[in-house]
């Protein structure tokens, strides 16, 4: 089995009864998932996405891949919340957070209209525009403001550097099938098109051409990923708490909630886990959060954040829970040697690994936590590779759309996200927007 799942640090805060009483519930998710007959129905692409992929497009998505990395130093991946953080996960956890320092044969990749930041766009705007480089451009409306912008913005400089026909051959679009400003924009100009599957939304569609392509480029192998992700698939179909872990974590996450702990923590021991902890905060918070409802999704990375957050996870207020990930074998690891006079008194450690000591550090972390009135769960995997992100991927999105439903909310839509971009385009007089405007100024006093 590729992922471990342990709860014996939770058991000691939950009833027999409290789990119980939620399998009634557990049981209805899955039959909703599996007949399509729960609230979001036309969101469940993602299930058995990992087999039942458009192969003509995935060899496509491969073909590009390599086309950018032979006429690219580097590729702009241009979007926004589901549409760019599983790419960047991926990257940072198959290769690393400093991927692009890193000497390799694959372009660099910038992510960009992830914010409405001049500073952090004029940045990415410099350190490609001396070079030769690609974009990736990642809507599925095709209409969301921050990567218009940068879009508009890259695609000028491309067209600047390598005239209208050249930079039309080094623009990939992945978008809506049929319909879209940015769909309808590539068939006149002749970008290439990738496709956000209509019943696959942002945060589930990582698997999907969003993630894959900047994934491959970043030379990635993405069959293993598919692979990974395919035998998660197979592992988590089966509707029983004692076989299928991904089911137990959605029940116990429920179970804490509904005993106050109304926060989970995820916890890393890997910097390189770091982007993964924002995609799995947007698919949990996004899918969760509502009703006025919903567990809020933190996370942490240790040791570092336990020289910051350690005094409040320690000994705070007791609403928290957490989720550790842990690897057991490290991409690559350093072992620490005897030293002569012992000045740092460091010598006790002399014949350890970093990963050894790493893993005394989870081991002594959780039994303070626990100790300090924290469930912990953990889930275990044996390397950060694209094999265990696709399972890994797969986990949380099936646990996710369970616990959903657990907590009785729509998984598969995210109404709130719309309530700023209204105020936004009021203030910023969008045609349309006009009442709002009036009132909205007024609020703030100008
Ligand atoms: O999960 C979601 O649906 C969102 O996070 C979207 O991915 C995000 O808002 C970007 O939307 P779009 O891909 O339409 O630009």
């Amino acid at each position: 089995m590729a992922l471990r799942f342990n709860d014996k640090y939770v058991k000691d805060f939950l009833s027999d009864n409290d789990v119980k009483n939620i399998i009634p519930a557990m049981e209805k998710a899955h039959e909703k998932i599996v007949n399509k007959s729960g609230e979001g129905n036309d969101f469940l692409g993602w299930v058995d996405l990992p087999d039942n992929y458009d192969k003509e497009e995935f060899a496509r998505i491969k073909r590009a891949a390599q086309k950018i990395q032979n006429d690219s130093k580097a590729l702009v991946v241009i979007g926004i919340g589901g549409s760019y953080l599983g790419a960047r996960a991926a990257i940072e956890f198959c290769k690393s957070q400093n991927y692009n320092l890193l000497k390799k044969d694959s372009p660099n990749i910038y992510f960009s209209g992830n914010s409405i930041s001049g500073q952090t766009l004029n940045e990415i705007v410099a350190l490609v525009k001396d070079t030769d480089f690609s974009i990736n451009v990642i809507s599925k409306s095709g209409t969301t403001t921050e990567p218009a912008i940068a879009f508009r913005i890259f695609r000028e400089l491309l067209i600047e550097k390598y005239g209208e026909t050249e930079a039309a051959k080094r623009i990939y679009v992945t978008t809506d099938k049929t319909k879209g400003t940015l769909k309808e924009l590539s068939d006149e100009k002749g970008y290439e098109t990738f496709v956000v599957p209509d019943d696959i939304g942002g945060r589930y569609s990582v698997l999907t051409a969003v993630g894959l392509l900047p994934i491959a480029v970043a030379g990635i192998d993405i069959d293993k990923m598919m692979q990974g992700a395919s035998d998660a698939c197979k592992e988590y179909s089966v509707c029983d708490i004692e076989k299928n872990n991904c089911y137990k974590y959605a029940v116990l996450r429920n179970a804490l909630y509904r005993k106050g702990k109304k926060i989970e923590l995820m916890v890393a021991y890997e910097p390189d886990y770091t982007m993964m902890n924002e995609w799995f905060k947007q698919l949990y918070g996004e899918s969760e959060g509502k009703d006025g409802k919903g567990i809020f999704p933190a996370s942490v990375v240790c040791s570092t954040d336990l020289h910051s957050m350690g005094q409040y996870i320690q000994d705070g207020e007791r609403h928290i829970f957490e989720t550790s990930v842990v690897f057991t074998n490290p991409k690559s690891d350093i072992t620490i040697k005897e030293e002569d006079t012992n000045s740092d008194g460091l010598n006790f450690l002399a014949g350890k690994t970093m990963s050894f000591v790493n893993r005394k550090a989870y081991e002594g972390t959780t039994l303070a936590h626990v100790d300090g009135n924290i469930p912990n769960m953990l889930i275990e995997l044996d390397v950060m590779n694209e094999y265990s992100f696709g399972y890994l991927v797969y986990f949380f999105e099936k646990a996710c759309a369970i616990s959903g439903y657990i907590l009785g909310v729509n998984p598969f839509d995210q109404p709130g996200v719309e309530s700023y971009k209204k105020n936004m385009f009021a203030l910023l007089g969008k045609p349309g927007y006009e009442n709002q405007r009036d009132k909205l100024l007024a609020r703030i006093g100008q």
